[in-house]
């Protein structure tokens, strides 16, 4: 599996913090920025990780920004790109098993590091379950026939 980071300064600190817990799961990854503390725009970051996911580069991407809520919003935009905004362990299962998202998004704000661990882990760990839910995803990617004129 691969997994592509991205974060804006109020995510930086998870970021780097998942990049160790990566490591030690032998997971790969690339880390496309924030590269410090500096103030920059989360959709930059989105933009990149979810095009680098829905391009089939990389299985998963995973974003970090102060809430969560502004990534993923501006991921979601990306079509191909289902991100899904998780703070507990059991949304991180239920949207792998039901909506296959392949992009997190994380707020540093909101969850601490424990916590933020086992919503990662469990999120990675976790298959798609298909059947039913591969229909839904699918009516996913009509609406992005409608109003893209692709489907991701
Ligand atoms: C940055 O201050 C903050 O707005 C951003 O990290 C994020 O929370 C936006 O949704």
């Amino acid at each position: 599996m691969r997994v592509a980071l991205g974060a804006d300064h109020g995510g930086f600190h998870l970021k780097e913090a998942i990049k160790g817990w990566l490591e030690e799961l032998g997971i790969e990854y690339e880390d496309f920025g924030a590269h410090s503390e500096d103030s920059v725009d989360y959709p930059d970051y989105a933009r990149v990780v979810a095009e680098k996911v829905a391009a089939g580069g990389f299985d998963r991407g995973i974003l970090v920004c102060g809430t969560g809520i502004g990534m993923s919003i501006a991921a979601n935009k990306v079509p191909g790109a289902r991100a899904a905004l998780c703070h507990d362990v059991f949304s991180a299962q239920a949207t792998r098993e039901h909506n296959d998202s392949n992009v997190l998004c994380l707020g540093e704000r909101v969850i601490g590091q424990g916590h933020a661990r086992a919503v990662v882990e469990t999120w990675l760990r976790t298959g798609f379950a298909g059947d039913r839910h591969a229909r839904r995803v699918a009516k996913i990617r009509g609406i992005e026939d409608v109003y893209y004129g692709c489907g991701g």
